[in-house]
């Protein structure tokens, strides 16, 4: 299993490229299945979960052909004859349950994994199931699986109980195969929502309202070939925007649009960074100071993100005094804090909060990652401790961040990657 060595205290400086978005990418990928043509997506990133869906979509008997150097994904979904995302594929990856909406609308069955528990919650997915049933589908439970069947699906009015961003993407999906109009409210408005509204219509699906609470979708026959460049990944940038204001440095990130991290933003400067923005770039520069305390609290979209939660946290070990970390979004997202505590950081849980007690030195260790975004805090937190960090069980950063140690020693860290 591969591990991280990181010595702190190098400056960051420079540029660097942004990936393309995982989070953005994964829908389109499943988007695949309801399109009667060839799905050619660009810019995809090469990591994990991308890999673990191209796994799943060639199991149902998609044709994928997969250039990585040039970044471009062709998806052809016709030949789907398999209607069972197998438990093998979904417990890898809880995106997975993104098949379900699509295969439903487009082949009348499906077969899904429920994905069970995972290290930041139970992240059940009772609201992707009463959408479908709301569009027509009968929906049973059988064996740890969704068995979900329908003729065509019918448009509806359905109100979602929270924005989540997983049901908003698959109940738009299966929307635009139903008939007539659907209206989903209360969806989430998360910029990954108005990315897949995007490569929808770039195959005939008529959507209104993405990026608001509403959407209306009128329902087409068929969907013919979806062309989509899938954006620069938000979370990533947000992470070494970071990086550059916790070591000191000043940190360009090229390839991602500011308005996607407004609320990151807003927080960098109320923290003392710098920050200037083109249409594709942000730039943030520390002045050499120590950040100050922002206290800040999860929300959706266009609240704080609970995806930079925990490297938000890690900023705030640096910050002089007290600082409030609310998680509203997940309720067991804090897997990073004994890890942090640790390498000498001064965290108390109470209940969805963390209060930090910044302006504590940190001391290198050796830490588990245990779930994506813990494990780039505690990377962050490798970049200014005392001495050499071990990260282990990087696979959780290797879902999320494509060669993040690479991306880092160009700004000048003294990061490795060990294969042990
Ligand atoms: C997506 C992102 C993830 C991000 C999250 C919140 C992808 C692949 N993942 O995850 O990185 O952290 O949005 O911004 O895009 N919930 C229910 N019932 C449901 C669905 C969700 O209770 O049917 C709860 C979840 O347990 C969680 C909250 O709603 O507590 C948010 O989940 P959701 O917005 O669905 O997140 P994901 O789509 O899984």
């Amino acid at each position: 299993m591969d591990e991280l060595r990181v010595t702190g205290g190098k400056v960051l400086k420079g540029d660097v490229l942004i990936s393309g978005s995982k989070n953005a990418g994964l829908p389109v990928l499943f988007a695949s299945v309801l399109s009667s043509g060839t799905t050619d997506i660009q810019n995809v990133p090469v990591l994990q979960d991308i890999k673990s869906s191209v796994a799943l979509l060639e199991s149902l008997g998609a044709e994928v052909f997969w250039d990585r150097e040039s970044r471009d994904l062709k998806i052809q979904s016709d030949s789907i004859s398999n209607f069972e995302a197998h438990y093998d594929l979904v417990r890898k990856m809880r995106a997975s349950s993104l098949a379900l909406g699509p295969l439903l609308a487009r082949f009348g069955k499906a077969k899904v994994s429920l994905p069970g528990g995972c290290a930041i919650g139970a992240r059940p997915i009772e609201i992707h199931l009463e959408g479908l049933k709301a569009l027509g589908a009968q929906i049973d439970l059988e064996q740890g699986y969704v068995l979900a069947r329908s003729q065509r699906l019918r448009g509806c009015r359905y109100e979602l109980p929270f924005p989540s961003v997983g049901a908003t993407e698959n109940l738009m999906m299966a929307a635009c195969l139903a008939s007539g109009e659907t209206e989903l409210c209360l969806v989430a408005q998360e910029p990954e929502i108005v990315e897949l509204a995007k490569a929808l219509r770039s195959a005939g699906a008529e959507i209104e309202g993405e990026g608001s609470s509403t959407l209306r979708i009128q329902g087409k026959e068929s969907l013919s070939e979806i062309h989509h460049t899938i954006c620069g990944d938000r979370i990533e940038a947000g992470t070494y925007l970071i990086a550059g204001l916790m070591t000191g440095g000043a940190v360009k990130v090229l390839g991602v649009s500011p308005d996607h991290l407004t609320s990151v933003i807003v927080a960098l400067k109320e923290a003392g960074a710098e920050i200037e923005v083109g249409s594709d770039w942000i730039s943030l520069d520390s002045k050499g100071r120590r950040p100050l305390s922002v206290p800040i609290k999860t929300a959706p979209h266009p609240g704080f993100p609970t995806d930079m939660q925990a490297q938000w946290m890690t900023l705030m070990c640096l910050a002089e005094g007290k600082t409030e970390i609310e998680e509203l979004i997940f309720e067991n997202r804090f897997m990073h804090v004994p890890e942090l505590s640790r390498m000498g950081a001064h965290l108390a849980i109470h209940g969805q909060k963390v209060e930090v007690v910044g302006g504590c030195e940190l001391k290198a260790a050796p830490v588990m990652a245990t779930d994506l975004r813990a494990s780039a805090s505690l990377v962050l937190a490798g970049l200014v401790a005392h001495g050499t960090t071990i990260v282990r069980r990087v696979y959780h950063l290797d879902r999320g961040y494509e060669q993040m140690e690479v991306k880092l020693q160009k700004l000048g860290a003294d990061i490795q990657r060990v294969h042990s």
